[in-house]
């Protein structure tokens, strides 16, 4: 099997093909898929229905894994609309209003010290139609951006804050109380440079509260015109799952949502996450 590395648009996605990578992946094949990841922001490796063992050994080639808690020595995060009796949960229900959130634009645990350099997502079971996840490309978006905003921002730091934005939305007790505890605002820079690229892009998205140093008003209102910038095209892509699909994303450099679907039907994913190389960050186990 050969690789092949098919781009989806001028800066952002790429389908890889030629890799199973429920055998796994040969070193050479592994600093192309690197490369590609570095390089496209978001890989789609089509229907290759995962097992468990291998998403996590897959994952573990990018880095340490992030756990949800402190305690938690769970390598995989189970996110799907159904319940522990096997059935679709309710929409008012707190795991339907946690996933909810999963539908606003965000990178992961931005709300994390040391935020996580990726998201690797299995879909198991898809809804006939719907659900599908778009990504949004904050580097070509900063490159976009006029002088003048790209002057505003050098320096400026962000807020970002779980429990403000989830509040929006509802479904807090589905967190663990301990989790929960977990959980205080911190600072990200709004432009960072891209530790493998050397590239800028901005770490914005719905936990990225306001500015420090500026009114809650005005700095809520630049990140949601930085959001809203970011994601028109052409620097969005849609992927429609099939089962079996995995997704790697950098979550340093790209949003990402989950677009709508029939709340009557079963969607089911596993995500791994990996953490942040920081020898002090305390998520990675
Ligand atoms: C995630 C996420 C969106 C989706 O896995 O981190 O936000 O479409 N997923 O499930
Ligand atoms: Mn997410």
């Amino acid at each position: 099997m050969t690789l092949r590395i098919e781009p989806r648009n001028a800066t952002l996605g790429a389908d890889i093909y030629g890799v199973n990578l429920n055998k796994g992946v040969s070193d050479a094949d592994f600093q192309e898929i690197w490369r590609a990841w570095l390089e496209h922001a978001v890989l789609v490796f089509p229907e290759q229905h995962l097992t468990e063992e291998a998403q996590v050994a897959f994952s573990r080639r990018f880095g340490r894994l992030e756990r949800m808690t402190l305690k938690s020595t769970k390598e995989i995060i189970d996110l799907s609309n159904v319940g522990r009796d096997g059935r679709v949960v309710d929409a008012a229900s707190a795991q339907a209003l946690f996933l909810e959130g999963n539908a606003i634009w965000h990178a992961d645990s931005t709300f994390r010290t040391y935020m996580p350099k990726a998201g690797f997502l299995v879909a198991r079971q898809c809804p006939a139609t719907g659900g599908e996840t778009e990504f949004s490309d904050t580097r070509a978006a900063y490159d976009m951006l006029s002088p003048d905003r790209k002057a505003l921002l050098e320096g400026l730091e962000a807020v970002h804050d779980y429990v403000w934005a989830q509040s929006l939305i509802g479904g807090m007790e589905f967190i663990h109380p301990d989790a929960r505890k977990e959980m205080y605002p911190v600072t990200q820079s709004v432009v960072q440079v891209h530790p493998d690229t050397g590239r800028k892009h901005m770490v914005i998205g719905r936990y990225a509260s306001h500015i420090v140093g500026w009114s809650v008003e005005e700095g809520r209102a630049l990140l949601r015109e930085l959001e809203e910038f970011t994601v028109q095209p052409p620097r969005v892509i849609a992927h429609a799952w099939k089962p079996g699909d995995a997704v790697l994303w950098d979550n340093r450099c790209v949003l990402h949502r989950g677009r709508p679907f029939s709340l009557a039907e079963a969607r089911v994913m596993r995500r791994t996450t990996i953490a942040d190389d920081h020898p002090e960050n305390v998520w990675a186990l």
